[in-house]
């Protein structure tokens, strides 16, 4: 069942203290990917709740959304947009705010349906530099999907109304 599933995808995540900095536990989805079943998990678990949505475009944010989100976009039948992290885009591109993100213009249209990926969030910045600039253009954002959430820095609240629906919540 769906617990089982979870709980495989959670164990399967390496934890590791003080990186980068003393007091930061690393959540390092590598582990996940070396895991078949858990990564196939986490991919179905996705495309499960996504697949009957009206969901035009995933977009991934820079790095690990780019792991995630092609496998559940074609699954889906969706578009694979990457929102890059500043600086990586040759031009063509649009950004927003000061957790920088960044896409290539016309990549989305007004009136698509997205949902936006990521392995983690944590204060929350990324996904909502994401969701901005997306909406932005006229995009309607329809969720963010996460591998795992930071529940104590209360990243959802930088989010406002948008939905966030996380696999895994680490303390
Ligand atoms: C991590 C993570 C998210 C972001 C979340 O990326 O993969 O993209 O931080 O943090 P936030 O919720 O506080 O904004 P990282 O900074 O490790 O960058 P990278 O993926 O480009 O290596």
């Amino acid at each position: 069942g769906t617990d089982d599933r979870i709980s495989r995808i959670s164990s399967s995540i390496r934890v590791i203290p003080d990186f980068p900095k003393p007091g930061i536990l690393f959540q390092d989805i590598t582990t996940l990917l070396l895991d078949p079943k858990a990564f196939k998990d986490t991919i179905d678990l996705f495309v499960e709740r996504y697949k009957d949505k009206n969901i035009n475009v995933v977009a991934g944010v820079e790095a690990r959304g780019f792991i995630f989100g092609p496998p559940i976009a074609l699954a889906i039948g969706a578009k694979f947009v990457p929102m890059r992290k500043p600086k990586k885009l040759p031009e063509y591109s649009l950004e927003y705010g000061t957790d920088k993100m960044e896409m290539h213009v016309g990549a989305v249209q007004p009136g698509e349906r997205a949902i936006v990926v990521d392995d983690l969030i944590a204060t929350g910045g990324t996904l909502n530099a994401a969701i901005r600039l997306l909406e932005r253009v006229g995009v309607t954002v329809v969720e963010c999907a996460c591998v795992i959430e930071l529940p104590e820095l209360k990243g959802r609240d930088k989010l406002g109304n948008k939905p966030l629906f996380v696999l895994v919540s680490s303390a």
